[in-house]
């Protein structure tokens, strides 16, 4: 009932700020301040994101809880304890973790993802699906983005944390983020509802262009304007801030989005060996056959000029080509 959602809402809040504390104000919290200091992650960062540190005992959250008597079944339903095997008590799920609070759409902190300080697995420990946190509805910093997006009329999407926060301060404020899973049609409900347009800005690794691509009929299904910014090959947002810079990722990334169209003739592109004939020939009929979806001619005729310009093709064959395609298509 309303009563749980409640309570446990209330014992996230209250976890957020333990975790906080024990981050910056403790010894304990040390080694993950550190860490974060290693890679660039500032203290209004860590406010603005209210970041924190699970330590690594057993049961620090669980006797914190129990001591402010919240029902630990209820804090197991909501993914922040672990009944033991021999339901002799309660232990807590993040342990020894950096720890950042999901938040729902009014900002209550409903969910946490945990990241290990160093390499293994798994990288991220995320909550659970609870009474509170759906994962397909749910977008990581949506609260905070809201007003931008609005004003914008744009959002900006992400894989993870580590992004929107970086991005944030280099001054994407209306960027969110999957966490991971990958984007539903009510992901794009949500973000059609606050957004006209979205720049897809996924890890420019060959897991972030797939997710890219396939993201890309999701939000157009639901009404939005796709386009997106693309990321040199095999980094992430997140390292490119750190690598060059707030300005350079601002001017040469997300202020320079490519259309979908020309995304997925790129990443065609990718799987052809254009050095061959026969991987000439085969991108140029993938490449038309991306094109004939489009429902402008005025579109279609665009992108069909530039591939006649780039391999010498007379724009009638392709033309004719993609006639042929469309026909198919109905
Ligand atoms: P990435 O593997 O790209 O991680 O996963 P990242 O965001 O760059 O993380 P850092 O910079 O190494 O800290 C993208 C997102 O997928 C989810 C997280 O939301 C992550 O931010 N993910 C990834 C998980 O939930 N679990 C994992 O083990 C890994
Ligand atoms: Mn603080
Ligand atoms: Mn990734
Ligand atoms: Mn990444
Ligand atoms: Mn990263």
């Amino acid at each position: 009932g309303n009563g749980e959602r409640d309570k446990l809402v209330q014992a996230h809040e209250l976890a957020v700020k333990l975790y906080h504390y024990l981050l910056m104000n403790t010894t304990h919290g040390q080694p993950a301040l550190q860490y974060l200091r290693s890679r660039g992650v500032t203290d209004k960062q860590i406010d603005q994101f209210s970041i924190g540190y699970a330590p690594p005992e057993w049961d620090t959250l669980a006797r914190f809880l129990e001591k402010r008597e919240f029902d630990p079944a209820l804090m197991e339903k909501g993914g922040l304890l672990i009944g033991k095997q021999d339901r002799s008590g309660y232990i807590d799920r993040f342990r020894d973790r950096i720890m950042f609070p999901i938040w729902n759409r009014d900002g209550k902190p409903i969910a946490l993802a945990g990241r290990m300080l160093g390499e293994g697995q798994p990288k991220y420990l995320n909550s659970p699906e609870t009474m509170l946190f759906n994962k397909s509805r749910n977008l990581y910093n949506f609260h905070h983005a809201r007003a931008a997006m609005r004003k914008n009329r744009r959002v900006v999407l992400f894989e993870g944390y580590m992004d929107i926060v970086k991005a944030w301060s280099a001054g994407v404020q209306n960027g969110v983020a999957s966490m991971g899973t990958s984007l539903t049609e009510e992901h794009a409900a949500v973000l059609q509802r606050n957004a006209d347009e979205a720049v897809i800005c996924y890890d420019g690794d060959n897991a972030g262009q797939a997710a890219a691509l396939k993201s890309i009929p999701i939000l157009e299904k639901a009404g939005l304007k796709v386009q997106v910014a693309m990321l040199p090959k095999g980094m992430d947002p997140d390292e490119f801030i750190e690598a060059n810079g707030a300005n350079a990722f601002m001017r040469e990334i997300i202020e320079h989005p490519v259309s979908a169209t020309k995304f997925k003739l790129l990443y065609a592109k990718k799987n052809h060996i254009l050095l061959e004939e026969e991987g000439q020939k085969n991108y140029l009929l993938e490449a038309v056959r991306i094109i004939a979806v489009l429902d402008s001619p005025t579109e279609r005729e665009f992108y069909l000029k530039e591939l006649s310009r780039e391999f010498d093709m007379s724009l009638e064959s392709l033309k004719q080509d993609c006639f042929n395609e469309r026909q198919q298509l109905q």
